[in-house]
This record gives C-alpha cells, sequence and structure tokens, in this order.
C-alpha cells in the first residue's frame, strides 16, 4: 500500500518523533495534539520536551512544510495515536485518550485508510475499544478501514535512533491490516519488521516492560538483603553476573517513567487471579524509595531540620521527564521525615512540581546543606570533582544511592560517604 499523508494524533516523546520521521522520508504530515500551548509553542518553534536531536529534525520539517502542527485532526491515508494511557490511582489503566484520540479519527475515516495505535494498552483495546469506535464512521474494521496495534519499544534520550533501528511488532486486526502497517512503517524503518495479530503485539510491549520491571524488582530486593546482612550488593551483584546464565540487574531507588512502573498494571487489572508476581514485583519497586529514605535517615542520624541538596529528580539518568519519578518519591519521603529538600536537576530547572523545592544552580543546592543526595546518575553529576565541591558547601556526608560515584575519592575530598548497600 502507499502512503502520501500522514496524521499523528499526540505530540509527545513519542508521536513528535515519529511525525517528524515521516515527514523526512517524504510523507505530508499533520501533527496533532490536544495541547494548545504545545501546538503554538512547536509553530513558534519551540520544544516542549528534550531528546537528542529531535529540535533540529521538526525545525527542518516544520521549514519543508512536509510537518504541520494543529489542534485539528486532519483527513489522511494513515492514522498514528500516540496519547498517554497513564494509571488511575487505583492503577486501573486510564484509556480516555485513546478513546477521544479515536473518536477525533471517527469523522474523517475514509474507505482504505489505516489507522494505528501506539500508546501502550491493556491486552484487546485494539479489538474491544478501538475498533467499534472507528466503526462509528458506518465503515467496517478490517474490511473498509485497516486497524493495528504497532508498541513503541524506544528509550528515551535514544528515540530518533531507535525508532529507525529496532525491530517493530505490528499486529493486525486481521493480515492485510498488518501488512499495510509493514507498508507505512517501512519508510523509515531499518530494524526488522514483524507481523502479528494485534493482541499478540499488545501483550509483547507489556511483557517486555513487566520483565524488566520484575528484574530490577529482584536486584531491589536483593539490595535489601544485603544491607541488611552487611553485604556490599554491588560486589555481590558484579560475581554473580561473572555465572554466565545470571544477569542481576543494578537495584537503585525505584522504577520510574511513564512505562515500566506503569505498563505491568494493565496486567494485574486484565488478570488479577493470573498476574501475582507481576503484582508483587510492581510492589517491590514502589516501596523503594521509602528503603532508601530510611536508610538516609539512619546514616545521616535523623533527618529533622537538616538540608539536603538533592541531586536529580528526572526517571532515569540524561533525560528530562519526570514522570512517575522514584527520584520526586525519595524528595516526598526525606520531606516526610523532617528533611528541607533543595533539589537540583539540570534538565529541567523548574518542573513545578507539588511539594518539592527546586533550584536552578547546584551551587544554590550546596549553599547551606547539611547532607548531599545523588539520586539520578546523570553525566553531569557522575563527572563532578568531589575537591571543586568541597568549597561550595557545610555538608561532610554524601549519599551515592545510585553508584555513580568514587568512594574514595569524596573520602579523600574529605567527606563521609553512604550508599545504597555499599560498603567499597
Ligand atoms: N515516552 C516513551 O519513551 C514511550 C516509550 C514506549 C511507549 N510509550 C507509550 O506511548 C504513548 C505516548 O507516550 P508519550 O511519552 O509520547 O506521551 P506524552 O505525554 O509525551 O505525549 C502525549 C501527547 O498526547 C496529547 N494528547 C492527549 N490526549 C489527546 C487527544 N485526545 N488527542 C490528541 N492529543 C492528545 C497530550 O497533550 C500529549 O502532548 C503512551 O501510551 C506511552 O506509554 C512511550
Amino acid at each position: 500500500m502507499d502512503f502520501s499523508t500522514l496524521c499523528v494524533i499526540g505530540m509527545g516523546y513519542i508521536g513528535l518523533p515519529t511525525a517528524s520521521i515521516f515527514a523526512s522520508r517524504g510523507l505530508h504530515v499533520t501533527g496533532m495534539d490536544i495541547n494548545t500551548d504545545i501546538i503554538n509553542g512547536l509553530n513558534a518553534g519551540q520544544m516542549h520536551i528534550f531528546e537528542p536531536g529531535l529540535r533540529e529534525l521538526v525545525l527542518d520539517e516544520l521549514k519543508s512544510g512536509r510537518l504541520q502542527i494543529s489542534t485539528q485532526v486532519s483527513p489522511a491515508d494513515a492514522f498514528i495515536i500516540a496519547v498517554p494511557t497513564p494509571f488511575y490511582d487505583d492503577k486501573r489503566a486510564d484509556m480516555r485518550a485513546v478513546i477521544a484520540a479515536s473518536e477525533s479519527i471517527v469523522p474523517h475515516l475514509q474507505p482504505g485508510n489505516l489507522v494505528i495505535l501506539e500508546s501502550t494498552s491493556p491486552p484487546r483495546t485494539t479489538v474491544d475499544i478501538v475498533a467499534p469506535i472507528l466503526e462509528k464512521s458506518g465503515l467496517k474494521a478490517g474490511e473498509d478501514f485497516l486497524l493495528a496495534y504497532s508498541p513503541e519499544r524506544v528509550l528515551p534520550g535514544r528515540i530518533l535512533t531507535e525508532l529507525i533501528d529496532n525491530a517493530r511488532v505490528i499486529g493486525g486486526i486481521n493480515p492485510q491490516s498488518a501488512q499495510a502497517g509493514r507498508d507505512l512503517y517501512a519508510a523509515f524503518v531499518k530494524g526488522e519488521i514483524i507481523l502479528t495479530d494485534a493482541t499478540t503485539a499488545e501483550m509483547v510491549k507489556l511483557m517486555e516492560n513487566t520483565s524488566r520491571d520484575i528484574n530490577i524488582a529482584i536486584a531491589n530486593e536483593f539490595s535489601r538483603l544485603a544491607q541488611r546482612f552487611d553485604v556490599d550488593i554491588w560486589e555481590a551483584i558484579s560475581i554473580a553476573n561473572l555465572h554466565p546464565r545470571v544477569e542481576i540487574l543494578r537495584p537503585g531507588i525505584g522504577v520510574g517513567g511513564h512505562c515500566i512502573s506503569v505498563d505491568p498494571w494493565f496486567l494485574v487489572e486484565a488478570a488479577p487471579d493470573e498476574a501475582q508476581l507481576v503484582k508483587t514485583a510492581r510492589q517491590i519497586n514502589d516501596e523503594q524509595p521509602a528503603f532508601v529514605a530510611d536508610l538516609i535517615n539512619q546514616v545521616a542520624g535523623g533527618l529533622n531540620g537538616k538540608t539536603v541538596a538533592f541531586l536529580g529528580l528526572a526517571f532515569k539518568p540524561n533525560v528530562d521527564d519526570l514522570r512517575e519519578s522514584p527520584a520526586v518519591e525519595l524528595v516526598h519521603h526525606l520531606q516526610a521525615a523532617g528533611a528541607k529538600v533543595l533539589a537540583y536537576e539540570p534538565f529541567k530547572h523548574n518542573a513545578h512540581l507539588p511539594e518539592v523545592q527546586q533550584v536552578s544552580e547546584l551551587d544554590a543546592a550546596l549553599l547551606n546543606a547539611d547532607l548531599i543526595v545523588l539520586g539520578v546518575a546523570h553525566d553531569q553529576f557522575k563527572n563532578i570533582d568531589p575537591a571543586d565541591i568541597q568549597g561550595k558547601t557545610p555538608s561532610t556526608l554524601v549519599f551515592d544511592a545510585v553508584r555513580a560515584w568514587d568512594k574514595a575519592k569524596w573520602e579523600q575530598a574529605g567527606f563521609r560517604f553512604c550508599g545504597l548497600a555499599r560498603k567499597h
């Protein structure tokens, strides 16, 4: 099938790069979002998200005229839905954006069109939720128009390369839909394109993130056991990983972001009786910030009235994404223990997070600190020389929650150095 026009719904971390790459391959693309600030900003050349290389690509494609940004859905040969799928407080999937996006396509849907859902979704969403909404157009899914699910599997920070190089799964509601999806993504995907059915593709995405969550949960649980038995978890893991069939991941302060900390709940909701390991792993990872906060409280001899310089708020290193961030959770726990926390996040100086006091310079965080906590291993923090910090803070205590710093160097610079289950 040939495609010359495309409408991408949702101009976030996934939709904007996807729309721009399609435009760079010659398609005429409308990038649509309901958020007028985002649309006005993009049309004025201002990015609302940071992703290496994205700004240049978007500006080029806007200039070429192949990418247009709008608050309205446009008729097109194909539609891609890339809207958020968060969860409610009780961890049920919040599918309102997928439903609204599907409804917004209905008035524009034409015979022969292809619709692709990219948003991470509970099993059977494409068949049970999206298809019936699109059929309100009077057209029949799989016959009059084609419908597929294609999960996005990119890593924030590497989105533009992984979009192109990663293998892509396309699950059609029928084989023709999957094949049409392949024809569309072949415009830029260099990785293998695997065709399957829609529900398998939905499961694949959820299984990938869930298995990662479970593997991190066991690493986090091992860190707690190591703390209990006075073992350096990092040394223990590196020795265990010498075994040819063992690959334990790194423990940390928890699991965050839009995907791994959210997606497993979709399986728990869909089949609570079966997804028990999934649920337990989620709970272990969610409890990890509280565990780390307790540890910090202990090594600091109590936190009440103390000032903490907290470095990093993003959910992982070298990104500006703070969604579901365990670092933010950790800040809340430190505050609940009585600390005054000044948080410095170089990728987002002012995130307007409720109850988090941010500073826009590292020095401002250090100025009156009793304790320095490293929460995220951004390269910028990894490269800090403790000798440079010494004169900028009254603090003599450092807690490296993510094992990014060299203990000996900090000790040489006169700091007492502590970390998560760390002796060396
Ligand atoms: N960010 C990632 O790294 C990543 C990776 C894999 C999968 N995903 C999945 O991709 C989907 C999108 O994630 P994201 O990170 O791009 O989200 P995002 O929050 O960055 O962007 C989503 C955009 O959709 C817009 N939107 C919401 N409802 C809309 C509607 N009805 N019509 C038009 N626009 C609407 C929002 O205003 C927002 O700008 C989610 O399901 C997510 O789980 C994300």
